[in-house]
């Protein structure tokens, strides 16, 4: 298994409530990325928002010189690129950080609006499909024609390479039937967001049935959030305060946005806590050690891994047993927590770190790699 950890615009204890967010910067998060490099990361999740926030590759580009390991694993949604634009930047900045990107495939929900993308659910993911299709074809060295429903390109080619071959891996994040037959047919990994490991091995099962038909077999992470502590009673009096410390008006907030939605993975993710506050986080515990009353606090991933290391771990490794390889884990603040679980909970899981073997070789410069000519040696004699 190899852990990840998250990146995005908003931190702080409880970041969804002003009073305790903390600013975000480029020293920000140089601190908290040179950390997850120094700690036994494979990398990072950086999320993107179809409305604001950070952009993955600016910051990754901003950061990646300050770092040696870990790799940037950026969210990007296919709606807003062209296969083109993509293609430039992926080939661009694998190269310029030494083959460390790794790309996550989203493909949101109606808060795509705001970005003047008006595309229903299932044409999201239809045009997702073409995008992917051209995209690995120009990435692999084709010179692509395409007129599909929504892409129409002519000569698309990728003259400069990325140093990952045939591309940086593709993971995806999408729960519903299309986004699964999308991911079976084009990915190399796709991730869920967390459900309990009965859950989860149903997902697992259906996706590897419906890559099979393509004649492939992908790779599975989950994304989790973490409430570590030293005991497990320790880490469930944190959940509790943070559940006790949110405004009525924050998690109505939450709840709204959500049913605004048209993702399945909001709905499966909402179905966990039903959208009411009880009286005692433990009233959430929906599997032992997993809190779904993170979900009434933020949108997205919803559930939480509750307890002290030993918990922690046993839950984690429960889900590598079923066949996950990448968790994506985060606890809030980032920077404090990521030190935390690394202190506290790698120590105790089966870490694999094969990551670490570049997925390329080095890029030789260009001038090793120019065919020497043979030049004819000039005879000092002859040349009088
Ligand atoms: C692990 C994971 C990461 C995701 N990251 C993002 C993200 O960075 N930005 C975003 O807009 N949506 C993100 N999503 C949500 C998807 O874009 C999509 O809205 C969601 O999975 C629902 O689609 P569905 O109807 O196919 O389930 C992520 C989903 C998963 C599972």
């Amino acid at each position: 298994m190899d852990i990840l950890w998250y990146v995005v615009g908003r931190d702080g204890r409880y970041p969804w409530d002003p009073k305790w967010t903390r600013p975000v910067d480029l020293d920000y998060l140089r601190a908290l990325t040179t950390s997850i490099d120094a700690r036994g990361y494979s990398g990072a999740l950086f999320a993107t928002q179809p409305n604001g926030g950070l952009d993955p590759f600016i910051t990754a580009a901003s950061l990646a010189a300050h770092t040696r390991r870990m790799r940037f694993l950026l969210a990007i949604h296919p709606s807003i690129f062209t296969p083109s634009q993509l293609v430039k930047l992926t080939t661009t900045l694998d190269q310029n950080i030494g083959g460390r990107l790794l790309l996550n495939i989203v493909n949101g929900h109606t808060s795509l609006a705001p970005a003047g993308i008006h595309l229903a659910h299932d044409e999201r993911y239809r045009r997702c499909d073409e995008f992917l299709d051209v995209y690995r074809r120009t990435m692999s060295g084709e010179t692509v024609d395409f007129d599909g429903e929504f892409i129409k390109v002519k000569g698309a080619k990728a003259e400069f390479p990325s140093l990952q071959k045939p591309y940086p891996p593709l993971w995806f994040g999408g729960s519903s039937d299309i986004a699964m037959d999308v991911a079976a047919k084009h990915v190399d990994k796709y991730l869920t967001w967390g459900e309990p490991p009965p859950e989860t091995a149903a997902t697992i099962k259906d996706v590897n049935a419906r890559a099979a038909k393509y004649g492939r077999k992908l790779g599975f992470g989950i994304r989790l959030n973490i409430i570590l502590r030293d005991t497990d009673e320790e880490a469930w009096q944190a959940a509790q305060h943070m559940l006790d410390s949110a405004s009525d008006d924050a998690i109505a907030k939450v709840q709204a946005s959500n049913s605004k939605q048209d993702a399945i993975g909001q709905v499966r993710q909402a179905a966990f806590h039903g959208g009411t506050r009880p009286k005692s986080a433990r009233d959430l515990e929906i599997y032992p050690n997993l809190w779904s009353g993170f979900g009434l606090l933020r949108n997205g991933p919803g559930i939480a891994v509750v307890g002290g290391p030993e918990s922690v771990a046993a839950r984690l490794i429960e889900y590598k047993n079923l066949g996950v390889e990448s968790f994506i884990l985060s606890g809030n603040p980032f920077l404090e927590e990521a030190h935390r679980f690394a202190d506290q909970v790698m120590p105790l899981l089966p870490l694999d770190n094969s990551w670490q073997q570049p997925h390329a070789p080095s890029a030789p410069y260009a001038w090793q790699t120019a065919p020497t000519p043979s030049q004819p040696r000039i005879d000092a004699a002859a040349a009088g």
